[in-house]
């Protein structure tokens, strides 16, 4: 054993003596027995975690050059756009990352339907997701206002504005919701609030429920074999499971790198993506005295669009 390996074992045995993080490593990561027939299905769980990471960082660069006020915030995106060093691929990789976010997570669900993943004993995975979910919807709409383009402006006022449907109370509901009259500086602050530090840490307390609820009961697979239920008697691992490392995350990394791939063409090639990642509408900057002709949200809510329209 080398100097240094003698060293970092040291050092390891202090921190496992007062915090378990080498049993905690083997259990959730490294040794998380996994069935062994996991198909391409299996990768949108980690290529979620993968974009919410991106997302978090490329979001704390970002919000070292913009500026949540209704008077500066078009112009600070701009200014990104076209005078921070490598500000261009921040935000591209953010808007980018936005819409694969909802690519990924359509595809996560529909495994899960596809599988009976929500089924007993997943249920609590499956409503974890479901909070997810809608949490990354709000995400995505209270992020939406911060470029303050026409789209952004009017999206909101359409959204805040459904509030004001409500018998009685509607009217003061929607001015509470947006902190004046109309929407206005003062709901691109709150909104900025939600999008930057109130909705991400819902997200990740979220996220973390569901891994350790998945990891509590195991994972499902395309057959339905419940490795949990056939275990070797001296070592309680699932005779028909396999350790994720170095199995899975070989196997995930291949999906990591496909999405990257498609990740980095379309941010290179294709960032507006006809209009369908980013509306042309959005590079006008916002005007309460002009409607556009028409408002239509981003792709990934337009089926809740048709339902409200
Ligand atoms: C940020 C969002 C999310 C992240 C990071 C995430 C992460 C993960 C990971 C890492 C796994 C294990 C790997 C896999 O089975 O693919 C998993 C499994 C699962 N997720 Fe998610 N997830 C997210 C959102 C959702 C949503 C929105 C739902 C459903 C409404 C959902 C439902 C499930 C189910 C049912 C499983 C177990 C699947 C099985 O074992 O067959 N997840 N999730």
């Amino acid at each position: 054993m080398s100097f240094l390996t003698k060293k970092a074992d040291a050092l390891l045995g202090w921190v496992d003596a007062r915090f378990p993080l080498t049993s905690n490593v083997k259990a959730h990561l490294t040794e998380y027995y996994a069935p062994k027939n996991f198909n391409f299905w299996y990768f949108f769980g980690s290529l979620a975690l993968l974009v919410l990471v991106l997302q978090i960082v490329t979001g704390i660069f970002l919000t070292m050059h913009y500026k949540p006020e209704a008077a500066m915030a078009f112009a600070s995106v701009e200014y990104i756009m076209r005078d921070v060093p490598w500000g261009w691929l921040i935000r591209y990789m953010h808007s980018t990352g936005a819409s694969l976010f909802f690519v990924v997570i359509y595809l996560h669900m529909f495994r899960g339907l596809l599988y009976g993943s929500y089924r007993n004993p997943r249920e609590l995975i499956w409503l974890f997701g479901v909070g997810i979910f809608l949490a990354l919807m709000g995400e995505a709409f209270f992020g939406y206002l911060l470029p303050w383009g026409q789209m952004s402006y009017w999206g909101a006022q359409v959204i805040t504005s459904l509030f004001g449907t409500v018998p009685f109370i509607g009217p003061d509901i929607a001015e509470w919701l947006r902190g004046d009259y109309l929407t206005s500086d003062a709901t691109l602050n709150r909104f900025f609030a939600f999008h930057v530090i109130a909705l991400p840490l819902v997200i990740i307390g979220l996220v973390a429920a569901h891994i350790i609820a998945l990891h509590e009961v195991g994972s499902n697979n395309p057959d339905g074999v419940e490795i949990k239920k056939v275990k070797d008697k001296t070592t309680g691992i699932p005779l028909d499971g396999i350790p994720f490392h170095p199995y899975y995350s070989v196997k995930d990394l291949v999906g990591v790198v496909v999405f990257l791939i498609v990740f980095a063409a379309i941010i290179f090639f294709a960032p507006e993506m006809g209009g369908y990642f980013l509306e042309a509408n959005n590079f006008v900057p916002a005007d309460p005295l002009v409607t556009p002709a028409h408002i239509a949200p981003t792709w990934y809510f337009t089926p809740y669009y048709s339902i409200l329209r």
